[in-house]
């Protein structure tokens, strides 16, 4: 049995009968297959069908899979998207794609007009994008990138030509995004912390008067069943948000939505840590960007944490108030690797108890609380389990020593990926498909945890522990 049928050649929590030894390799050369259908010659679409442009995120995540196929690619994916970044220093949510038709995807390029409206803001001329942001992952991915083949990554210059650029996206996100006051980024629309219809929002959107629904016509459920996507009020209130962002010149602070949430901060702590490395590796020393990196987490446990739940949660800057949804965002911190030992602790028990039954009675964490209201195991992200969270928790639990749990995540992972034919999401229960089929960074963490191979106890991965190791 060669490596990466080992990997995953342990006996599954669930008692479900399953054949690593053979199905390693066929998993690696489906996945494969998937990163190699939705590659467009530049970037990675999400799927095909639904999400048929690049988006924020998910190419960050991809990268993070795809350096394993080819480094090469992983590098050009990162700088497509940085590619249409604005002079304000925003990376927007999605770069269009301008051979795909306009009707294929609402809302498109005409909805957001981003060289026009965007204007002021700095928006590119040559390309259309959207003109709202996503969770700031790419630091950490355009580290791991490098760290796949340093080699080629110098030659080409790949750190030296995307750190300016990330350093501006994280300017501008602690800068002109710090609407609460307190040091932590805010996110002005449900679609920018990605976590789209989770219950988080139900009490901040009671604020927006939706859109009439005749006045837009929704394309995702040419592709999707309704009762796994968001309803059609969601949609009217989504398009009231950006359709204000954009009448205002997409200039920040006004909106009535602002939230600081626990995992969009997370990811840019955490990409706060990788630019620091990237620093370092261009000949500064970092400490600065490690400096500030404390700093915001010393924000976000001063204003999100919440030690009697044990979990973080989202503030309302508007209302000042926390909102009370257990949400995955909220355990997503688990990724830092300066927490107290307390909160990590409080977080790994969150994690296994009855709200996300990590081990018990799940076995991919699910996006919100099983004991919620809203819970709903099919319906996006009020419920499913998706494979990015459980890819961060995964790192996150193993950053903190927690190696069963993290193994157990790792090998749902595998499993799940490989049994829902690489499904967007899953129902937390049964492991049943939802949302698409062939997913991209599904397809690109599964990759990922079956490349994984620098384990270890402890506080992380090499990369994470060791200031500079792949110089
Ligand atoms: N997730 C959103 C969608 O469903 C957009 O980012 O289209």
């Amino acid at each position: 049995m060669d490596r990466t049928a080992q990997l995953i050649a342990r006996p599954t929590q669930g008692g479900i009968a399953y054949d690593p030894a053979v199905e390693a390799q066929s998993l690696h050369a489906r996945a494969a297959r998937v990163l190699e259908d939705n590659w467009t010659g530049a970037s990675t679409v999400p799927s095909r069908g639904l999400y048929p442009h690049q988006w924020s995120w998910d190419s960050a995540f991809i990268a993070i899979g795809l350096r394993h196929l080819s480094p090469l690619r992983a590098q050009t994916e990162l700088e497509t998207l940085l590619d249409a970044q604005w002079g304000d220093g925003r990376i927007p949510h999605i770069v269009f794609n301008p051979s795909v038709p306009l009707g294929a995807y609402f809302p498109s390029p005409d909805f957001w007009r981003s060289s026009t409206a965007g204007r002021a803001a700095g928006a590119p001329r040559t390309v259309q994008t959207s003109g709202i942001v996503q969770p700031p992952v790419h630091a950490l991915a355009a580290w791991l990138v490098h760290c796949a083949d340093p080699g080629l990554s110098r030659a080409r210059g790949f750190l030296t030509r995307v750190y300016p650029r990330l350093a501006a996206w994280h300017r501008y996100l602690l800068h002109r995004r710090d609407l609460g006051g307190g040091g932590l980024a805010s996110v002005v629309h449900p679609w920018e912390q990605g976590m789209d219809n989770s219950p988080c929002w139900d009490a901040p959107l009671t604020r927006i008067t939706p859109a009439p629904a005749r006045s837009f016509r929704r394309a995702d459920l040419d592709h999707g069943a309704p009762e796994d996507r968001p309803t059609d009020l969601d949609y009217g209130r989504y398009v009231r948000l950006a359709t204000d962002y954009r009448d205002a010149e997409y200039a920040d602070g006004r909106g009535e939505f602002a939230v600081e949430d626990p995992s969009f901060n997370a990811l840019l702590i955490a990409s706060e840590h990788a630019l620091a490395r990237i620093a370092h590796d261009l000949g500064a020393t970092g400490t600065a960007r490690h400096a500030r990196a404390e700093r915001l987490t010393t924000a976000l446990l001063d204003r999100l944490w919440d030690p009697a739940r044990g979990m973080f949660f989202c503030r309302d800057v508007r209302s000042g108030d926390l909102v009370p949804e257990r949400s995955v965002s909220g355990l997503i911190p688990l990724l830092l690797p300066t927490l107290p030992r307390e909160v990590t602790a409080a977080l790994v028990r969150t994690t296994r108890g009855p709200h996300f039954g990590l081990g018990a009675t799940t076995r991919l964490v699910p996006s919100y609380d099983l004991l919620g209201e809203a819970f709903d195991p099919h319906r996006y992200w009020r419920g499913p389990a998706w494979f990015n969270t459980a890819w961060l928790l995964e790192r996150g639990l193993r950053t903190h020593g927690e190696r069963p749990l993290a193994e157990g995540l790792r090998e749902a992972v595998l499993e799940l990926a490989d049994t829902s034919g690489f499904a967007e999401y899953v129902d937390p229960y049964t492991g049943e498909a939802c949302g698409t089929a062939d997913f991209g960074w599904t397809a690109a963490l599964t990759l990922d945890l079956l490349h994984d191979e620098g384990l270890s106890d402890g506080p992380g991965r090499s990369e994470e522990t060791v200031p500079v190791p792949c110089r």
